[in-house]
């Protein structure tokens, strides 16, 4: 490890982050009712432009109205391009409870974008007496959110998560599909004159991982938009999970569960990182910086990986 130690992520279970439109109130109840644990009131491009006063109205209410048990809750304003962010910024600050946690930031380009809401939301924060200091989480969906990644990771105390769009990445990045997530058809190479699937997805992930892992920020993956398409939504939460992510978004209620599942390390595996533990404190008793488990090597690194997956379990079950 770097003499600069790596801070620790927010101790929260992010499994689900679940979306629904602040105009349709219809949601709201359902929401709360579900088992994710990040919910996002939707002001962005769920909303018409006619609706976004009448949709702030409603988050306002139902932030102070619905109990939303013990979920992060979040709002998603507008993006810093458009008229519409600095009233959802102002309206919901000045007359939301204090019930509400987070402030979601989408298309973020520039660690500046962070500052420009981290100063309105401070001055609103200071001159109504909030008590709860409102968090922060960033959508990196553009090549310039990705190009300055780490930066925003880093542009604010508040920063609390930091979620890839695939959608509007890919179009920023000229990418050719229409697709949200997932595998892509004209993204394979060729062997033996077998067609292999790869994954375009790959590189903005690790990425997001290594800028949110630097500054203690959880990366959490996107939208997958093909509610219909289980195991694909698994198979791109599975990747997600391997490099490193916490957690992925919901955009239909029949997600969560997928989520969930991918993101909650299972019996097996906690039993087996509590194995690798143990074996490496019986190494450790009898000098050994590395031994055998399962016929595979296991040393101090395996410790930490270990160490990951059940602190993952603990927190979930604590959750
Ligand atoms: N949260 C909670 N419940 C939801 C929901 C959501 N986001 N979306 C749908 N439901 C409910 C429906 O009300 C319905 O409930 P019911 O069985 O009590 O009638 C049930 O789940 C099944 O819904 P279904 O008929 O399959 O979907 P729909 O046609 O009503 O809605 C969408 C489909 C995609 C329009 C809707 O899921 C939605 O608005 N998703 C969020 C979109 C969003 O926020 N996008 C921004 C982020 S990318
Ligand atoms: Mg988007």
């Amino acid at each position: 490890m770097s003499f600069r130690l790596q801070p620790p992520a927010p101790a929260r279970p992010n499994r689900c982050q679940l979306f629904g439109p602040g105009s349709n109130t219809k949601l709201f109840e359902k929401m709360a009712a579900s088992a994710a644990d990040v919910i996002n009131l939707d002001l962005e491009d769920s909303v018409a432009p006619d609706d976004k006063p009448q949709a702030r109205g409603n988050i306002i209410q139902a932030i102070g109205d619905v109990d939303w048990g013990k979920k992060t809750l979040a709002v998603r304003i507008n993006g810093l391009d458009t008229p519409y962010w600095y009233r959802d910024v102002v309206d919901i600050m000045e007359q939301a409870s204090e019930r509400l946690d987070q402030i979601m930031i989408p298309k973020v380009g520039c660690a500046e974008d962070v500052y420009a809401v981290d100063a309105l939301v401070t001055a609103i924060e200071a001159a109504k007496g909030r008590k709860k200091r409102i968090s922060f989480e960033v959508i990196i969906e553009s090549a310039a959110g990705i190009a300055h990644a780490e930066d925003i990771a880093a542009s604010s105390p508040r920063m609390e998560a930091m979620s890839l769009g695939a959608a509007d990445f890919a179009a920023s990045m000229g990418m050719q599909t229409t697709g949200i997530g997932g595998t892509q058809e004209n993204y394979y190479m060729i062997r033996e004159g077998q067609q292999h699937w790869s994954d375009p997805w790959h590189w903005a992930q690790a990425k997001i991982v290594a800028a949110c892992r630097t500054h203690g920020v959880l990366p959490v993956d996107g939208p997958f938009g093909d509610f219909s398409d289980d195991e694909g939504y698994i198979a791109q939460a599975k990747r997600s999970a391997t490099l490193g992510m916490v957690g992925k978004w919901a955009i239909h209620p029949k997600q969560i569960a997928l989520a969930n599942q991918v993101f909650t390390p299972s019996e097996e595996a906690v039993a087996e990182a509590r194995e690798i533990l143990a074996a490496m404190e019986a190494a450790k008793a009898s000098g050994a910086g590395a031994t055998v488990y399962k016929g595979r090597l296991v040393d101090i690194a395996s410790i930490k990986q270990a160490e990951v997956i059940v602190a993952q379990s603990e927190l979930i079950a604590a959750g």
